[in-house]
């Protein structure tokens, strides 16, 4: 196993992004990249255990089943980039059966190092695998990859976890052309997409009765107060999770539940909420099998062949890049 890590530059882009996030005339908001530090990752990792919340495990339960057709519908050879590796646990279904024909080097993309490393642990025993981390933004990432890559050598590009879903429609078909524009013809993605269904399922599964979901969504507060030396009053805010049926999304706000100033040093910021005004800090949107297939050409690709889980809709999909 070869394992390093390619390292981002220091930046002060999360005080950037948190000013210019919660100066926003309308609606508040702050990017959802930022719920994924050490602790919102890890109270992910809880969330993907709730009953109620199926998505990771129908993510994880197709890759487990249908890795080997998975494999045999990819170019030779083929190297494996990963946009937003997380723990790579569900990954290692596809790489084990990739390195039964070749050699494989896996290039996780990720901008968490905490997720990087523990990535590289879970999946650094697999033979005939090499592994080499970028802690970077997706798109920066996968051009370095690209770039890297030997002659003939084709990409598969792992999107899963319906981490699209955080994009509203036209931004995630534009992610998608991104994509195509890095790869060359002939190139593979497999892209998970969580699919539509009852808004019962979705509010449960955004608003557990545990509140794993609430202090996932609370922990965006806390972690300014942690690294820009805020003091939100997490008391004053609850995690509301809203069905948007004209996005076909659910919405994750942050709820003042009174008038309050909070003060944020970190970003020279001083915030004034109004009683019931929220944050918004995620969009998550479920998608239908067929319309995966059309996004997926308007971007530039030939879907392949779909896999879906019957026991929570998900699907995977093999792109190919015309
Ligand atoms: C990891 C982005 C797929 O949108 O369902 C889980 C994140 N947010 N519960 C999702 C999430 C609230 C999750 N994704």
């Amino acid at each position: 196993m070869l394992t390093q890590s390619i390292v981002a530059n220091p930046t002060y882009e999360f005080a950037a992004d948190v000013r210019a996030g919660l100066t926003k005339p309308q609606q508040k908001e702050l990017l959802s990249k930022y719920l994924y530090d050490d602790i919102g990752s890890a109270l992910f990792e809880v969330i993907s255990f709730l009953p109620e919340y199926g998505l990771t495990r129908a993510d994880e339960r197709l890759l487990r089943r249908h890795a080997r057709d998975i494999v045999e519908l990819l170019p030779t050879p083929v190297a494996v980039a990963e946009l937003g590796s997380g723990s790579g646990k569900k990954t290692r279904w596809i790489l084990e059966a990739l390195c039964r024909r070749q050699r494989t080097s896996y290039y996780p993309i990720e901008i968490s190092p905490t997720a990087l490393a523990m990535c590289a642990r879970e999946l650094g025993d697999i033979d005939s695998i090499s592994i080499v981390g970028f802690e970077r933004e997706y798109l920066d990432g996968l051009l370095e990859v690209a770039a890297q890559r030997r002659h003939g050598q084709h990409l598969l590009v792992l999107f899963l976890g319906s981490t699209i879903g955080n994009f509203d429609r036209p931004a995630g078909v534009s992610f998608l052309r991104e994509v195509r524009r890095i790869l060359a013809p002939g190139d593979a993605m497999l892209l998970g997409t969580d699919l539509e269904k009852s808004s019962a399922q979705l509010s449960a599964a955004y608003d557990d009765q545990l509140g794993v979901t609430a202090a996932f969504n609370l922990n965006l507060l806390a972690r300014i107060n942690r690294e820009l030396a805020a003091d939100f009053d997490l008391s004053q805010f609850k995690h509301v999770a809203r069905i948007n049926q004209e996005a076909r999304s659910v919405e994750m706000h942050l709820r003042s539940t009174r008038q309050q100033t909070v003060t944020i040093p970190g970003a020279e910021l001083l915030v004034e909420f109004l009683e019931d005004e929220t944050i918004w800090t995620e969009s998550s949107h479920k998608y239908s099998a067929e319309e995966v297939v059309q996004i997926a050409r308007d971007a530039g690709f030939l879907c392949r062949a779909q896999w879906i889980d019957e026991e929570w809709p998900f699907a995977e999909s093999l792109l190919i890049a015309e």
